[in-house]
C-alpha cells in the first residue's frame, strides 16, 4: 500500500455525476487488464479488439507498456519496487479513464499478483468494472517469438531480472478470462473478449 504522504487533501466532488458522463458517450467505462509474459500477445490482442470496438461505436483507450514508459512512467525500471509502482499508476490511470466512460485496454506483463489485486480493488471501491484477462502463453512459446529480441539479450545476461528468465511471473489465480495465444487464432481471442464484455453487460450484443 503506498503512504498517503500530502496532508489536508480531501477528494472534490465536483457537479457532475459518473453516471452524466456514461449518458453523454452513450457506454459505460471499464477496465480490461491484459496481463501475461512479454511477447505472449497482450498488445496484439489489445489492439485487434480496439478495431473491433471501434466497429460497435464505443470509445477505447489502449495503455501500453513500452507506451507509458517512454512518458508519465520513464523514470521507473524493473526492479520489483519499480514494477510495483509502474501498475500503481497505470491503475490509477486506467481508474480515471473509466470513471469517465472509457474502455480502458490495459497491457502491461504485471508480474505480481499483488499489484494487479490492488488494481481490482481500487476500482471495486469505487463500483468500476475490472475485467483480468490472462495471456496465457507458455514461456517457451514467447520466448521462440522474442518480437523485440528481449528474450536473446536476458538469455546472454545483456539484461537484468527480465521476466520469466531471471524474475518472477505470477499467473492470476481467478483471472475473468483466460486466453490461450499459443493455441487460439486472434480473431477467437477477440471474440471472446466480445463475448465477456456482451456477458458482463458492457457492450451490446450486435
Ligand atoms: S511490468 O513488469 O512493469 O508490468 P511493462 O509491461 O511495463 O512491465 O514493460 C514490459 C516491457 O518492457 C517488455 O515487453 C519489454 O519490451 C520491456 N522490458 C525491458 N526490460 C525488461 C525486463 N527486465 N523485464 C520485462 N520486460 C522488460
Amino acid at each position: 500500500m503506498t503512504e498517503q504522504i500530502a496532508t489536508n487533501v480531501h477528494w472534490h466532488h465536483g457537479e457532475i455525476s459518473r453516471a452524466d458522463r456514461y449518458r453523454v458517450l452513450g457506454q459505460k467505462g471499464a477496465t480490461l487488464w491484459f496481463t501475461g509474459f512479454s511477447g505472449s500477445g497482450k498488445s496484439t490482442v489489445a489492439v485487434a479488439l480496439e478495431n473491433e470496438l471501434l466497429k460497435r461505436g464505443r470509445l477505447t483507450y489502449r495503455l501500453d507498456g513500452d507506451n507509458i514508459r517512454l512518458g508519465i512512467n520513464k523514470n521507473l525500471g524493473f526492479t520489483a519496487a519499480d514494477r510495483t509502482e509502474n501498475i500503481r499508476r497505470i491503475g490509477e490511470i486506467a481508474k480515471l479513464f473509466t470513471d469517465a466512460g472509457v474502455i480502458a485496454l490495459s497491457s502491461f506483463i504485471s508480474p505480481y499478483r499483488a499489484d494487479r489485486d490492488a488494481v481490482r480493488t481500487l476500482h471495486a471501491d469505487s463500483g468500476m468494472d475490472f475485467i483480468e484477462i490472462y495471456v496465457d502463453c507458455p514461456l517457451e512459446e514467447a520466448e521462440k517469438r522474442d518480437p523485440k529480441g528481449l528474450y536473446k539479450k536476458a538469455r546472454a545476461g545483456q539484461i537484468k531480472n527480465f521476466t520469466g528468465i531471471d524474475d518472477p511471473y505470477e499467473a492470476p489465480e481467478a483471472p475473468e478470462l483466460v486466453l490461450k495465444t499459443a493455441e487460439m487464432t486472434l480473431q477467437q481471442e477477440v471474440d471472446a473478449v466480445i463475448a465477456l464484455m456482451v456477458k458482463r453487460g458492457l457492450i451490446l450484443d450486435i
